[in-house]
């Protein structure tokens, strides 16, 4: 069984006044989750100096994004070495909200997914149907295909050592989570997907996670841990869906 990992995805909110209040509140004592926070970009060195100043081994950080680009003129873009340089461990890819609004394919990213990957850090992909799609049965198919995507262009070995998240579209920032019977049916499929490449990565479920409901999803057998998005802006609740992972 993969660790339990706990992903805090502050999106484009926050100051450094924010960030510096989140650490004082976070309280990580018995904690046995692998913790990361993914800040926006210009507070990432600032948020990897303070979680190293709370000394724990199991608190990391993460960008919310990534080019698919090494380097060279791709204006406003930021690359995994630089993310790495600047103390990074993860990269979130393929997050819905860059899927729907800023137009990224499958095929965008996978390769943001291997340029993360080629420079040492965690890829954290996620993957998600959308209301419509779930609707109309197709949930496991647009899956299925998120996935195929990644293996088509780096090959079903590179499912090493990367994390995947499920995100339900129609569950993020609206309140609405899914049933832990309907996220596990959905982490069940990926886990066998990735199983056939013979590949056990942790498997975090993302959308409306809060303490309230953190248990009952994280005691789904397939559920490794979770992405969280809105709950993560308030560094007490934040700290008991950490709790809840174990
Ligand atoms: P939410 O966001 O927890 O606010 O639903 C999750 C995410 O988008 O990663």
């Amino acid at each position: 069984m993969p660790n339990p990992l706990v992903v805090a995805n502050w999106k484009m909110n926050g100051d450094r006044a924010f960030a510096g209040a989140f650490f004082s509140a976070l309280d990580l004592s018995g904690v046995v989750a692998d913790v990361a926070i993914c800040p926006p970009f210009p507070y990432l060195m600032q948020v990897v100096e303070s979680a190293g100043k709370m000394g724990s081994g199991k608190l990391s950080v993460g960008a919310q994004n990534v080019s698919a680009e090494e380097a060279g003129a791709f204006t406003g873009e930021v690359s995994a070495d630089m993310l790495g340089d600047c103390g990074a461990r993860y990269a979130i890819v393929g997050h819905s909200e860059r899927r729907t609004l800023y137009g990224e394919s499958s095929e965008l990213v996978a390769k943001k997914f291997a340029a993360a990957k080629g420079a040492g850090l965690v890829p954290i992909i996620c993957v998600g149907e959308t209301l419509e799609e779930r609707e109309a049965g197709r949930t496991l198919d647009v899956i299925s295909a998120q996935l195929q995507a990644v293996v088509d262009h780096a090959g079903a070995e590179s499912w090493r050592g990367v994390v995947v998240a499920y995100e339900p579209v129609w569950a993020i920032g609206t309140g609405k989570t899914a049933t832990p019977e309907q996220a596990q049916e959905v982490h069940r499929f990926i886990r066998e997907r990735l199983g056939e490449a013979g590949v056990e990565t942790p498997l975090l479920y993302g959308g409306s996670v809060k303490g309230s409901n953190a248990a009952a999803l994280f005691a789904q057998q397939d559920i490794d841990g979770a992405l969280v998005g809105g709950a993560s802006l308030d560094a007490k609740e934040f700290t008991g869906i950490c709790r809840a992972a174990g």
